[in-house]
């Protein structure tokens, strides 16, 4: 079976190929537009970014709309994760907004929806969530976006292997989930 991935974001690019390859699905890129996210909920916009590149590709398309949110800000960023403050100063953003705020106060979970649309108009959603705290300040390299401010145990996302983050992420849990629905799914077929 193959999907094209309905998104820009190379390091959610790394993380589906690597979640969905052990699946047994052949995953493509393809030149995509960007349709608006004009949806209220994860889930809304997940299936508006699969719906959208379903119908450009004809193939069958997978997409997560995913982001943090942090319970000092009333659960901003949120689905305006990716565009929350400036690019490349979203993370210290985060930082600021919480400067003097203590460890009791930062807790923090991140939120992925998967939404995988086909040609004859069947879809599949799931959704995962992981719940940490935010970090005093920004520690290691690996992941993305606000990999390296989302701690867990003491360790923060940017500090984890590719393995440990996959375990224990909120897109890895919605990529489990996913993958008991499209079993389910292709078994009715
Ligand atoms: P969107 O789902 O493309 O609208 O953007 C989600 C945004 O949330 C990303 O650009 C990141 O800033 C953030 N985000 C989502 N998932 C992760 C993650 O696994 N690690 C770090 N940041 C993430």
């Amino acid at each position: 079976m193959k999907f094209v991935i309905a998104t820009h974001n190379q390091g959610k690019i790394v993380e589906f190929k690597r979640m969905l390859e052990p699946m047994g699905i052949e995953v493509v890129s393809a030149e995509l537009s960007e349709p608006e996210e004009t949806g209220k909920s994860f889930a809304e916009n997940a299936f508006i970014k699969a719906e959208a590149a379903c119908r450009e590709t004809g193939l069958p398309a997978v997409a997560d709309d995913s982001g943090l949110c942090v319970d000092f800000l009333d659960g901003a960023p949120g689905i305006y994760s990716a565009r929350f403050a400036e690019p490349g100063k979203r993370r210290l953003t985060v930082l600021e907004k919480l400067q003097g705020v203590p460890i009791e106060q930062r807790g923090a979970h991140f939120v992925s929806a998967v939404c995988a649309v086909f040609p004859d108009g069947d879809k599949i959603e799931a959704e995962g969530k992981c719940f940490g705290t935010i970090a005093f300040e920004s520690r290691g390299e690996n992941g993305f976006g606000y990999d390296s401010i989302f701690e867990q145990e003491g360790r923060t996302f940017g500090e984890m292997s590719d393995e440990e983050k996959d375990a224990r992420s909120h897109r890895g849990f919605a990529f489990q989930a996913f993958e008991e629905k499209l079993r389910k799914y292709l078994q009715g077929k």
